[in-house]
């Protein structure tokens, strides 16, 4: 045992639930290697762990509803004689703050996202036995959702966070296919439904050499696909000086900010925007089979990055670029900053860039004021844009956020749930016709897993032959897409791989094709 793991008491098993967005798997997956690297061990078992985290999400109601009955539920167990530690992480307590300890007196400790990095101490205080009462504990943790905006990424200890994640033996034992990198926290947009801004802070960028290294670190320890993680990641821009030498030529940095001389002989400002990052990374990490992107927004996305998108074959042609609207007079409302004319005037510059591109996006339905002509006109621009697929929500009122104050929600349930199947039942139509323009071609396929039984359910008939493994996995342009396999020794062997496939039929969810053999890289 080494003295980092005896500091602790005996309770060291951890189960960690997580909801919301891929920032928070990705959070999640730091706070796994941080606590593993001080001899936590984490469980799937709720019923029987030490300490209980949940990383929380406060896009919508819903999602925090489903936290809170989790902690009402350990609470009767904590009352009745159970011995856990319950912390609540994510976005819920970085919105809701101290209150949250006042009226949950069974959560042992909070902690946001911007705080992430002083965990270790607030858990090793619990489980220590350190409880607090909920005015001492509140005193001692703040909202500090908006500190990272004074400070530059590379200052910040949430950036070591990020970083060490790579460079962490425990991770690279355990390192997947398919892994995360933030290159932006937080977000300035103030779209006024949204809670994010409250939860994540203002905008800051990560150091380009620091994302680029991350990410040729993580492919050397086995990641296939990265991608790339910022609420509007199209925005990323970093500048930072660079030193000179006597010739005027670049020193080279030995890390974030630090070049390999004390004192350079000159320096300049150099800027890298997100067409330059998605290059640097395409070109420098060139193992690197798939380069992805989430998520983007839909005005201030330059032609720069199309093209990089274009004249970089590892870069996925795939946009998640939400257009939550087709109303012109809602997406006002929304503080988008876009109209329904210039989200179009966006598509047909990527289609015209990239033709094989394809969109995906989301949609809120029945916000404040929405009619059925709001509704129809989002139906249209549906239509015009052939989604391959749209995330459909119910407009949610957040604390905090400006529509709340603002407006009333005043749209019946039952329009909201009526609209909502109906943009559903409409997608999965468009979605079909997209899906039946790649029959006959050869796509290539990152092979993810076996295939889930329930892709029955997508209406396709598999057929499946005696002694066959089918096998799923992703096109460039996120598309499921199945395929047989003569024997499981097969599919473990194709298992992470990008293979062709020509695809034989499709439904409205997937592709089925067959494995082109012979044009498999040896
Ligand atoms: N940064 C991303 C979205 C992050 S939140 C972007 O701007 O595109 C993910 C999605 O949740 C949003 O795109 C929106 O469709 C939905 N969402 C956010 N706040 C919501 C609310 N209050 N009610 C319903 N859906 C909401
Ligand atoms: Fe929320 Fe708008 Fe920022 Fe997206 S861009 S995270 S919807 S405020
Ligand atoms: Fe939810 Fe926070 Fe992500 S509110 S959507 S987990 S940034």
């Amino acid at each position: 045992m080494t003295n980092a793991t005896s500091q602790f008491s005996d309770m060291r098993t951890i189960y960690l639930e997580t909801f919301g967005c891929q920032m928070n798997e990705l959070d999640s997956e730091l706070v796994q290697d941080q606590l593993t690297a001080l001899g936590y061990t984490f469980q799937g078992e709720r019923a029987t762990a030490d300490v209980v985290l949940f990383n929380t999400c406060s896009v919508r109601e819903q999602a925090e509803n489903k936290v809170l009955s989790r902690i009402g539920e350990l609470g009767v167990e904590k009352i009745e004689g159970r011995e856990v530690v319950i912390g609540m992480l994510g976005c819920l307590p970085e919105r809701e703050g101290k209150k949250l300890l006042g009226t949950y007196p069974q959560l042992d400790f909070i902690c946001g996202p911007s705080e992430l990095d002083h965990l270790p101490t607030m858990l090793h205080n619990a489980v220590a036995g350190e409880r607090l009462s909920a005015v001492e504990r509140s005193a001692l943790q703040g909202n500090r959702s908006r500190r990272s905006a004074a400070l530059t990424a590379a200052d910040d200890n949430l950036e070591l966070l990020d970083l060490a994640r790579a460079f962490n033996p425990d991770h690279r034992r355990s390192s997947g296919k398919s892994a995360y990198v933030r290159i932006t926290r937080g977000c300035n947009k103030f779209c006024t439904y949204c809670v994010v801004p409250n939860t994540r802070g203002a905008e800051v960028h990560r150091p380009p050499c620091a994302i680029v290294e991350e990410c040729r670190v993580l492919v050397e320890t086995g990641a296939v696909e990265i991608t790339l993680l910022g609420q509007t990641v199209n925005h990323y821009r970093y500048t930072h000086d660079i030193a000179l030498n006597s010739e005027g030529r670049e020193v080279p940095q030995i890390g974030p900010g630090l070049t390999a001389f004390k004192k350079p002989l000159d320096s300049t400002q150099r800027t890298t925007t997100f067409a330059n990052l998605l290059k640097r990374i395409h070109d420098e990490v060139p193992n690197l089979l798939r380069l992805r992107f989430v998520t983007s927004y839909p005005i201030d996305f330059g032609n720069d990055i199309l093209e990089v998108m274009r004249d970089c074959p590892r870069i996925c042609n795939y946009l998640h670029v939400p257009a939550q609207s087709g109303s012109n007079r809602i997406l006002k409302l929304m503080n988008r900053g876009y109209t329904v004319e210039e989200y179009l005037e966006f598509i047909e510059r990527a289609r015209t860039i990239i033709p094989e591109v394809e969109i995906a996006g989301d949609i809120i339905v029945g916000f404040p004021t929405e009619t059925e002509e709001d509704f129809e006109a989002t139906c249209d621009l549906i239509r015009k844009v052939q989604f391959k697929n749209n995330f459909v929500f119910h407009y949610s009122p957040r604390p905090g956020t400006v529509a709340i104050d603002r407006f009333e929600d005043d749209v019946p349930r039952e329009n909201k749930r009526r609209w909502l199947n109906s943009i559903l039942e409409l997608g999965a139509e468009i979605s079909g016709d997209v899906h039946k323009l790649y029959e006959g071609k050869t796509v290539e396929v990152f092979v993810e897993r076996l295939s889930p039984k329930e892709t029955k359910k997508a209406g396709i008939e598999l057929m499946w032959e005696s002694g066959k493994v089918q096998l799923s996995g992703r096109t460039q342009g996120d598309l499921i897409c199945v395929f047989d396999v003569d024997s499981k020794e097969e599919a473990n062997m194709l298992m992470g791989c990008v293979v062709p496939v020509k695809i034989t039929s499709s439904a409205p969810l997937l592709l089925q094709g067959t494995l082109q053999t012979s044009l498999l890289v040896k």
